[in-house]
């Protein structure tokens, strides 16, 4: 296995699922011993890139900037996970190629969704005042995204489940040998079957029904446990 780190660059509308899908990697990167860091737009746009906005100029600074310390970190055996929209294909690229240039493979990963699904999710809010002209430059409504033309790996959040996306990218890097497998056994009790998917369901949707389902099965679960121990 490389003794360098590699960048696995997640891009994608606004609300597709980057976030959620770069701490659950990294969750599950870490408990296989891979070092990781996360570098999330929402987050970064707090600290590293502080006062830029969302002209052209300012969202291919905040991507280099994102990019640069992505190269850092993944050329000295950290890997990181990049959850920016970055919607402009030749700064993307651009990053790609010096990420590779120091050695560190750059996975780029399509994070897509259809705008109706995003606007209808619409988690922060944010589409719904695109939509009415009270953001102007709004990614996806009245801003350009430019989909990746070759990533190495595309996930449809409208229509696989976190686990599901999770495991596809997972399975991409031990192909590629950047990660540790791990056998099945022991994945199916990491994830905990239903805790992981129902906790983030309960996040992105938030309806009662949900919150009811997962009580049910935390109930079912003891149920089962319990009666399970009675009988050995
Ligand atoms: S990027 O274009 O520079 O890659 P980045 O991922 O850092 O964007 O930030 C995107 C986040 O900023 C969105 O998820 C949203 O919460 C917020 N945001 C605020 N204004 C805009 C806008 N005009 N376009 C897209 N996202 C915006």
């Amino acid at each position: 296995m490389s003794t360098k780190g590699f960048t696995l660059w997640l891009t994608g509308l606004s609300g597709a699922g980057k976030t959620t899908l770069a701490s659950l990697l990294a969750k599950e990167l870490g408990a296989r011993g891979v070092h990781v860091e996360v570098l999330d737009g929402d987050e970064v746009r707090t600290n590293l890139s502080k006062g830029l906005g969302f002209s052209k100029e300012d969202r291919d600074t905040n991507i280099r900037r994102i990019g640069y310390v992505c190269r850092l970190l993944s050329r000295n055996g950290i890997s990181t996970i990049s959850a920016a929209i970055s919607p402009y294909r030749a700064v993307r690229d651009e990053v790609g190629r010096a990420i590779e240039r120091d050695g560190a493979d750059f996975i780029e990963v399509f994070v897509k969704c259809p705008i109706e699904v995003l606007a209808e999710r619409d988690v922060k809010g944010l589409y719904k005042k695109a939509m009415a002209g009270k953001i102007v430059g709004f990614t996806g409504v009245s801003d350009p995204y430019e989909e990746p033309l070759s990533p190495a790996i595309v996930i449809q959040t409208d229509r696989e489940n976190v686990d599901t996306s999770v495991c596809i990218i997972t399975r991409e890097l031990e192909q590629r040998d950047l990660i540790p497998k791990v056998g099945t056994k022991s994945l199916r009790a990491r994830r905990s079957g239903f805790t992981q998917r129902w906790s983030v369901r309960r996040r992105n949707s938030g309806p009662a029904k949900t919150l009811r389902a997962g009580r049910t099965i935390t109930i079912l679960k003891k149920l089962f446990f319990s009666r399970y121990s009675r009988s050995r």
